[in-house]
């Protein structure tokens, strides 16, 4: 079993910018996605989850509702809630 870190949601609310990182949280994974911004393919949106779980976001964009969305997140993966 993998033993990732734990962080804390107030933790993960601390990492919203570039320069300190831009963390999300999916399902009770912590992902560190600040190399991801520049390619994400819907642009600047992303940075709105930033510090911030993305399922309300992704429940108002459906594009993310896919095998492959789910494997580019898994690759960003730093730790747990
Ligand atoms: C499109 C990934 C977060 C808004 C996409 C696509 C991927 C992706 C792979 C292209 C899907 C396709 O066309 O097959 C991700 C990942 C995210 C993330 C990995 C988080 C780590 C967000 C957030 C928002 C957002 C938070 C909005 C607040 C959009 C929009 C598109 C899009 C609007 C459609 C772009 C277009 O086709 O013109 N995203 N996304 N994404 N994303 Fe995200």
């Amino acid at each position: 079993a993998n033993s990732l870190p734990v962080y804390s949601r107030e933790e993960v609310t601390k990492h919203c910018s570039i320069e300190k990182g831009i963390w999300v949280t999916y399902k009770g994974g912590v992902y560190d996605i600040t190399d991801f911004v520049a390619i994400h393919p819907g642009g600047d949106k992303i940075l709105l989850a930033a510090g911030k779980s993305l399922e309300p976001f992704w429940a108002l964009y459906a594009v993310h509702e896919q095998e492959h969305v789910l494997e580019i997140l898994s690759e960003y993966q730093v730790g747990v809630l």
